[in-house]
């Protein structure tokens, strides 16, 4: 009873920051995200009878006791999917840097989803398969499509219609993301952390709530119609709004870092200049700019000229969450 599956990671045009439940992992909000070609985990399950617990190897390393006890939670509901109650040995690997807001956990919770499933026999749906992965971690119910997708908030309490489908397939627009490194240390807040903090203490929490629905039509309408600039206006805030939440948050939580602000400017400038770019940010220090093909070499040649960039991951978009 053993698997292997790829996933790939996402990042959000359109955040969710925020969870109706967390148990569930309900988000307060819906989001879009695109799927990342280049970036991945790639996760190994094997059911045994003979083990007394699950393993999990991360790299070539044994996982920290939390993150072993996380992932052993997630296999509980496997196995109470499928009654077959054996422990698992789990050996993933990202090809990109872990807990940077690269967004591991939504790649990694969706390859084990789609590798424990096809381990023990479970021919889920896409949609039951989103549902699950969204148990581990709220974007992972994105990582289980490639392409452009949209995570439903969903309104029943128990979940049921809430789970991520795609919008478009891969090429409906060749838009390519350039990722800088700015530090490659583990972010200081997670983001369940961060959202509970924000939903308490923010006094803009109920207004990013209630302009989300807006957000998600007009990104949904650029992606459709292939819009560039809306697509810019819409991320750009997306974006710029949750880290507002954030940093008026008690205790305030700043993710970026002196380069991450070094790179907004840089972009807002090349955009102003007539080049079709636009950043996003995840709960970490790292600017992702997107734009088309054309504009891939300039854009880099600009990001590697602020010198204290680490890094710079270049990507397409990704495909669906598969078995190999
Ligand atoms: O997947 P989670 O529950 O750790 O939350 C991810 C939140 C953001 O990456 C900051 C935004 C998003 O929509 O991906």
């Amino acid at each position: 009873m053993e698997s292997t599956a790829i996933a790939h990671a996402n990042i959000a045009l359109v955040k969710y920051w925020g969870k109706r439940d967390y148990r569930l992992n309900l988000p307060a909000v819906g989001s879009i995200s695109m799927s990342l070609q280049e970036l991945y985990t790639k996760t190994h399950i094997l059911f045994d009878s003979n083990l007394d617990k699950d393993h999990l190897i991360i790299g070539h390393e044994a996982a920290a006791e939390n993150q072993r006890v996380r992932v052993s939670k997630f296999l509980d509901l496997v196995r109470s999917i499928s009654g077959i109650g054996y422990f698992a040995m789990v050996k993933t690997e990202n090809n990109f840097p872990t807990g940077a807001g690269l967004a591991s956990s939504a790649s990694g919770f969706a390859a084990l989803a789609v590798a424990a499933c096809a381990a023990l026999n479970l021919n889920l749906s896409g949609k039951e398969l989103s549902i699950l992965a969204r148990q581990g971690s709220g974007s992972a119910a994105r990582s289980i499509f490639g392409g452009f997708v949209e995570m439903k908030k969903g309104i029943e309490p128990d979940g049921s219609d809430c789970f991520a489908e795609k919008i478009a397939e891969a090429n409906q627009w060749d838009l390519h993301m350039l990722i800088a490194i700015t530090s490659e240390k583990e972010k200081s807040v997670g983001s369940t952390e961060g959202m509970k903090i924000s939903e308490k203490t923010s006094p803009y929490y109920q207004n990013w709530i209630a302009s989300s629905d807006e957000d998600i039509r007009a990104c949904r309408e650029a992606i459709l119609k292939k819009d560039f600039s809306l697509l810019s206006e819409v991320a750009e805030r997306s974006c710029l709004k949750m880290h507002a939440l954030a940093m008026s948050s008690q205790p305030a939580l700043i993710y970026w870092n002196d380069i991450t602000l070094k790179l907004i400017h840089l972009i807002r400038g090349m955009r102003k200049n007539g080049i079709p770019v636009f950043f996003t940010i995840d709960a970490g220090p790292q600017v992702k700019a997107v734009c088309e093909a054309d504009y891939v070499e300039h854009v880099r040649k600009n990001i590697v000229e602020i010198e204290s960039v680490k890094k710079v991951i270049h990507t397409t978009i990704g495909q669906d969450a598969r078995v190999i």
